[in-house]
C-alpha cells in the first residue's frame, strides 16, 4: 500500500493539465470509479482492522491533496481561457454586415421628394384602393371614358355607384389634398397605381408616379413652366432645357406634356430620344375650374397647376434601363448595380 501510495503521488507531481479537457481526464484517471486514488480505497475496505488504522489517514489525506491538485488545475484551465479571450485582438475589424440598398425607384422617388420641399411642398399620401368619386368623378373624368373600363381599371367592388377600385393614378390624392388642406396649397403625392395593362417591357400592371399640386390666387401656366423647368435643371443637371407640347387630361385646362432635352446625345439624336433629341418626363396643365369647384374651392378666386409623372420612367432614363420588368423582379444583379447610387 505505501509504494502504490508514493506512485500516485509520484503520477500526481508529474501531471501537466493544460485544458478543461486535460483537467477532466486527470479527474477520472485519479478519482473516477476506477481512478487510481478509488482502487486504493477498494483495497482499504479489504484490509484488517490494525491496517485500517494505519492507512486511514494517510488514504484521506492523499485523495485530499489529488482532489486540491487537480482543483488548482482547473482554476488555471479557467483562467487560460479568459486570458486567450482577452488576448483576442479588440482593433481588428469585424465581420462586414452586407448591406442591402436603396431600389432605384425609391431612390428617383427621394430626389423628387428633396427638390420639391426645396421649393416649399409639403408630401402627402392616399390610399392605393380608392373609390371612383376620387380617381375619375372629381376629377372631370366623363361617366363613360374608357379609363373606367374593366380593361384599364382592377376593380374591387363593382356594381355599385361609387366602386372601390386600385388607383389607376395618383392624381386621387390632389383630390384629397384639395378636400382637406388650407389654401394655399402646395403639395407632391408620391404612391404606386395599378392599371389592367399586360406585363411588357414598356408596360406593368403596376408602377409609380408623384402627382404634384400647386393652388393659390393668381396661379397661371407661366408658374407652372417656371416650376418644370427648375425641376427639370434639378434633376437631369443645369443645361437641360424643357419643351411642352399641347395634350388633353380631363382634370386640366389648357395641358401639356413635357418633354426634356436628351442628356445622352445633348440634341444630337440618339436610340434613347430616338432620334429626336428630347424625352417625354410629365404630363401636366392648369387645374380645371370644374375640378376646383368639385373640392370645394372657389374658382374664380383660386386657380393651380398640376402635373404627374412616372418613376420608373424617370429611372429608366437616368440609368437607361431599357425593360420595366428588371424594376419587379428583384434579381439581385440588378438592384445590386445601385448600391452606389446614393448614400444610404
Ligand atoms: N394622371 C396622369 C396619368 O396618370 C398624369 C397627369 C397628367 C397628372 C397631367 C397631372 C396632370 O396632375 O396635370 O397619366
Amino acid at each position: 500500500m505505501k509504494e502504490e501510495i508514493q506512485k500516485v503521488l509520484a503520477d500526481l507531481s508529474e501531471l501537466r493539465c493544460q485544458t478543461r479537457k486535460d483537467v477532466e481526464e486527470a479527474r477520472i484517471r485519479f478519482l473516477g470509479k476506477k481512478g487510481e486514488v478509488t482502487k486504493l480505497f477498494d483495497e482499504f475496505r479489504t484490509m484488517d482492522k490494525e491496517m485500517k488504522k494505519e492507512f486511514g489517514k494517510t488514504l484521506n489525506d492523499l485523495k485530499q491533496t489529488v482532489q486540491n491538485r487537480i482543483e488548482e488545475f482547473k482554476n488555471q484551465a479557467a483562467s487560460e481561457d479568459s486570458t486567450q479571450a482577452a488576448a483576442q485582438d479588440l482593433t481588428m475589424p469585424g465581420d462586414a454586415i452586407a448591406l442591402g440598398s436603396r431600389h432605384p425607384v425609391s431612390i428617383v422617388r427621394q430626389e423628387i421628394v428633396d427638390i420639391f420641399r426645396k421649393f416649399g411642398y409639403d408630401v402627402a399620401e392616399g390610399p392605393e384602393i380608392e373609390d371612383d368619386y376620387h380617381v375619375f368623378e372629381a376629377l372631370n373624368f366623363p361617366p363613360n371614358h374608357p379609363a373606367r373600363d374593366m380593361q384599364d381599371t382592377f376593380f374591387v367592388s363593382a356594381g355599385h355607384p361609387n366602386p372601390l377600385l386600385l388607383r389607376t393614378h395618383t392624381s386621387s390624392v390632389q383630390v384629397r389634398a384639395m378636400e382637406t388642406m388650407k389654401l394655399p396649397i402646395r403639395v407632391i403625392c408620391p404612391g404606386r397605381v395599378f392599371r389592367n395593362e399586360a406585363i411588357s417591357a414598356r408596360a406593368h400592371c403596376i408602377f409609380h408616379q408623384v402627382e404634384g399640386l400647386y393652388i393659390d390666387e393668381n396661379v397661371t401656366f407661366a408658374d407652372l413652366k417656371q416650376a418644370i423647368l427648375l425641376f427639370a435643371r434639378e434633376m437631369f443637371g443645369p443645361d437641360t432645357e424643357i419643351r411642352m407640347r399641347p395634350s388633353f387630361f380631363p382634370f386640366t385646362e389648357p395641358s401639356a406634356e413635357v418633354d426634356v432635352s436628351c442628356n445622352i446625345c445633348h440634341g444630337k439624336g440618339c436610340n434613347i430620344c430616338k432620334g429626336t433629341g428630347w424625352l417625354e418626363i410629365l404630363g401636366c396643365g392648369m387645374v380645371d375650374p370644374n375640378v376646383l369647384e368639385a373640392s370645394g374651392i372657389d374658382s374664380k378666386k383660386y386657380s393651380g397647376f398640376a402635373f404627374g409623372m412616372g418613376l420608373e420612367r424617370i429611372a429608366m432614363l437616368k440609368w437607361r434601363v431599357n425593360d420595366l420588368r428588371h424594376y419587379f423582379e428583384n434579381d439581385m444583379r440588378f438592384l445590386r448595380e445601385f448600391s452606389s447610387a446614393v448614400e444610404v
